[in-house]
């Protein structure tokens, strides 16, 4: 099922609707264009409040559900401009939709930007709701990103891919190991106190925590909350970690108040902490290390990190791929396995009893 394809997503940082543009053909991917379509700012504050807070009318989840599938057409429409591309020469979206309650143990993950309206609006075969399948078969739903981090990089001998969104992920990839799961924060924490304390939505490569040291004790006192030491499989959303989280750490935190220089530094410092310890977890140490998500602008979060590790980090746009691309045009990837009716081999990531074929698929 070679062909154009678009893949839509938008993750914990609900920064914006990341789209990309993607060619396949004879087993290659090609990325042919990309933007990030951000989110009204009404929209961001509302689904920021349910992040936080899963609770809300059915009326009020209702209008979210067809809202965001109207930024979710405007964002294709956009690409489609941009790119110069007519609706019908591509074959399928694939989209991820707004993840607003994700709860392995019910099991349910609810992922909203109904794709109905996606599909009528742009004339465009949907494919959406990639997750409900893994979780009907006993799996976490998440993270879904190895598979096509291994279709990617097939090459490579001992490679971790982390993605650095709201929340940070890892994945392995060994010939004998595909591994995955969220090592905990990512930008999210830090997007936070960026609002509140810089009037700015994130740390601009990372020059704000550049300028302070992190705060060691508070450091530590973060690193004992009981997820980072939890065995994979494990994912996590802004769900937990979130800025209820961070006050009560800081209310229990019994030395002086950090400065917000401070307290930013050191949530930079916590995702990378968190990072390497589930570095450490891994089989055997990878050979290499590429960055993607939004995250992989944060230089001082890629110093640190480099600082600590003995291989090289290094982002994905080293091996052509745009670091922001990368979960859009996982989407994009996903549509087409889906047309094709291949399982996708996650089971042994998610605990899933068996592989399962993700997601449903919507007419124009
Ligand atoms: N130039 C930059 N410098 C530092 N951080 C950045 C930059 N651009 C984006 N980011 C970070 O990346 C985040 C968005 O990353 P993204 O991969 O889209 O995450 P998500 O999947 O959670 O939406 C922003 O919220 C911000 O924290
Ligand atoms: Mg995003």
């Amino acid at each position: 099922m070679d062909g154009l394809y678009i893949g839509l997503m938008s993750g914990t940082s609900l920064d914006g609707i990341d789209a990309a543009l993607v060619e396949f053909s004879d087993g290659n991917i090609a990325l042919k264009g990309f933007l990030t379509y951000p989110y009204p700012q009404a929209l961001q504050q509302a689904l920021n409040q349910l992040n936080e807070q899963p609770q809300a009318s059915l009326k009020s989840l209702c209008q979210l559900e067809h809202d965001v599938a109207m930024q979710f057409t405007q964002a294709t429409q956009a690409l489609l401009e941009q790119t110069g591309t007519a609706s019908k020469t591509v074959t399928a979206i694939g989209s991820h939709g707004q993840t607003v309650f994700h709860a392995p143990d019910i099991p349910m993950s609810l992922q909203i930007g109904h794709p109905a309206f996606i599909a009528k609006q742009t004339a465009v075969t949907t494919v959406a709701d990639f997750r409900i399948d893994d979780l009907a078969n006993g799996g976490q739903g998440a993270p879904l990103a190895p598979a096509f981090h291994r279709t990617l990089f097939a090459h490579t001998e001992r490679l971790a891919v982390i993605n650095i969104g709201g929340i940070a992920n890892i994945s392995y990839l060994s010939p004998s190991d595909t591994l995955g799961f969220d090592t905990g924060p990512g930008n999210g924490l830090m997007d936070d106190i960026c609002r509140q304390h810089f009037g700015c939505d994130y740390d601009a490569n990372g020059q704000l925590a550049a300028q302070t040291e992190p705060d060691n004790r508070l450091l530590a006192q973060l690193l004992t909350d009981d997820y980072f030491a939890q065995p994979a499989p494990k994912t996590t959303g802004k769900d937990y970690f979130n800025q209820a989280w961070l006050n009560r750490q800081l209310t229990s935190f019994s030395s002086e108040q950090p400065t917000p220089k401070a307290l930013l530094s050191t949530l930079n410092q916590l995702t990378v902490e968190t990072l390497i310890q589930g570095l450490k977890t891994l089989p055997e140490p990878p050979t290499e290390v590429l960055i993607c998500g939004g995250g992989a602008e944060n230089q001082t979060l890629l110093n640190r990190l480099q600082h600590s590790l003995r291989y090289p980090v290094k982002t994905t746009a080293d091996y052509g791929i745009h670091p922001h691309a990368m979960e859009a045009m996982m989407c994009a990837w996903l549509a087409q396995q889906r047309l094709l009716n291949r399982p996708i081999p996650l089971a042994s990531i998610t605990g899933a009893k068996r592989d399962s074929i993700l997601g449903g698929i919507w007419h124009a």
